[in-house]
């Protein structure tokens, strides 16, 4: 049976770039203007590096994308031969010589590898866009996940350094761009790894309510019939997406159209409401429920319970390790080592309570309300405390 909410709801898939991305014009611009003379005289440009930063969900990858589509349609109205290599170090994993395989399978399809390793597969690469006049652009996307989980950070030396690869030719490689969430990877390399990183980083500012609500919009247009899903629905869905904690993740508000949308079809309705919506926020938000917090330990309670009131007197989003282990002190009022403070934080982990946002910083995982679940963990570790001093 055909849908009465969706015209094409592939067009709300995470997946999906828009051909027109509201709202980032001016970091579009400003990337294509840096690479822009490269599709004039690319033999006199330069290697450039660049690095893109910014929170979950607001169209890092997706405006990078858009920007190297755009090159690749100037290089190609210049005839000039030119691919960019996509990689999402997330996703894709691994080491220095499985990334650089897939750069040199996606620059070389007919190419294969067997047998060479990471330094002669770069070389090839090289000699091979050198050779055939083309030209490439490397991004890799959630570089500091990589860097978080690696030892083998010669990856960011390697790219950044590619013209020195041989000094005496050119280098086709003309960019890499690294896209990351904030610079707290910068941590785990060292300064001359950092110094080759690029100047400035390009900062992505997360989306305001208004700016939500006019990305939703259009892509509610592109995905819903005409007259299924009103404004009150979107500036709903834009509201929870700027608050605490989806803290203006797109991807979020777009789940919530879509299997909102997916809802109301399952109805048999034509339209789909701010309930809809709400049932399905209540569901895939994640909320805690407390038979959830009754069944933590006491010391992960008292960890969670130092977590939110971190987050409280701070105000923020997310709490330094070194912010919850104070806390925690503060709450205890007795020593207790920071070893065992991790344990607690990994249980919070393993639970999905708690994510972690960042090298040595976490943020809540689920949906609450912090004065509500505040006063539950507080009467539950009073509880046990009284039951362990036997009153
Ligand atoms: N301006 C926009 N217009 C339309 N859709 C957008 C816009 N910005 C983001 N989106 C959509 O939001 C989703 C998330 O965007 P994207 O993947 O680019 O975010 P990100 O910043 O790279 O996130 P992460 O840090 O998690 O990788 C995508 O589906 C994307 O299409
Ligand atoms: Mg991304």
């Amino acid at each position: 049976m055909s849908s009465l909410i969706f015209k094409d709801r592939s067009k709300l898939s995470p997946r999906y770039i828009p051909t027109e991305l509201l709202h980032r014009k001016i970091q579009i611009d400003l990337i294509c203007d840096i690479f822009e003379p490269c599709t004039s005289s690319p033999i006199l440009f330069p290697l450039t590096i660049i690095q893109i930063l910014g929170p979950t969900g607001i169209g890092k990858s997706s405006t990078v994308i858009k920007c190297a589509t755009i090159l690749e349609k100037k290089f190609s109205e210049k005839f000039l031969k030119f691919k960019f290599v996509y990689i999402n170090l997330k996703l894709h994993g691994g080491n220095k010589y499985t990334i650089y395989k897939y750069i040199l399978e996606t620059l070389m399809p007919d190419i294969s590898c067997q047998g060479m390793s990471a330094e002669e597969m770069i070389r090839y690469v090289l000699k091979y866009l050198r050779v055939e006049k083309k030209y490439a652009i490397i991004i890799l996307d959630e570089i500091d996940h990589l860097i978080k989980i690696t030892k083998d950070l010669g990856i960011v030396y390697d790219l950044t350094r590619l013209n020195e690869f041989e000094p005496n030719e050119s280098c086709n490689i003309k960019g890499i761009i690294f896209i990351a969430r904030s610079k707290e990877f910068y941590e785990k390399l060292d300064p001359a790894e950092v110094s080759t990183l690029g100047r400035i980083p390009i900062e992505f500012p997360p989306y305001s309510q208004e700016q939500i609500s006019d990305i939703l919009d259009a892509r509610a247009k592109e995905a819903f019939y005409q007259k299924t899903i009103g404004t009150d629905v979107i500036d709903k869905i834009s509201k929870i997406t700027v608050s605490e904690p989806v803290n203006g993740d797109i991807r979020y508000a777009l789940d919530l159209l879509l299997h909102g949308g997916g809802l109301a079809e399952s109805e048999f309705t034509d339209r789909v409401t701010i309930e809809h919506v709400m049932k399905i926020h209540n569901r895939i938000g994640n909320n805690i429920d407390i038979e959830e917090i009754q069944n933590l330990t006491n010391d992960t309670a008292i960890t969670l319970l130092a977590i939110i009131k971190g987050l409280k007197i701070s105000r923020k989003s997310s709490l330094k390790l070194k912010e919850i282990y104070l806390q925690m002190k503060e709450l205890l009022k007795e020593k207790i080592s920071d070893d065992k403070i991790n344990n607690n934080i990994d249980d919070l982990l393993e639970h999905k309570i708690i994510a972690i946002k960042s090298l040595k910083e976490i943020k809540l995982a689920r949906i609450m309300e912090l004065e509500k679940v505040e006063k539950i963990l507080e009467q539950k570790i009073k509880m046990n405390t009284s039951v362990k001093n036997g009153k």
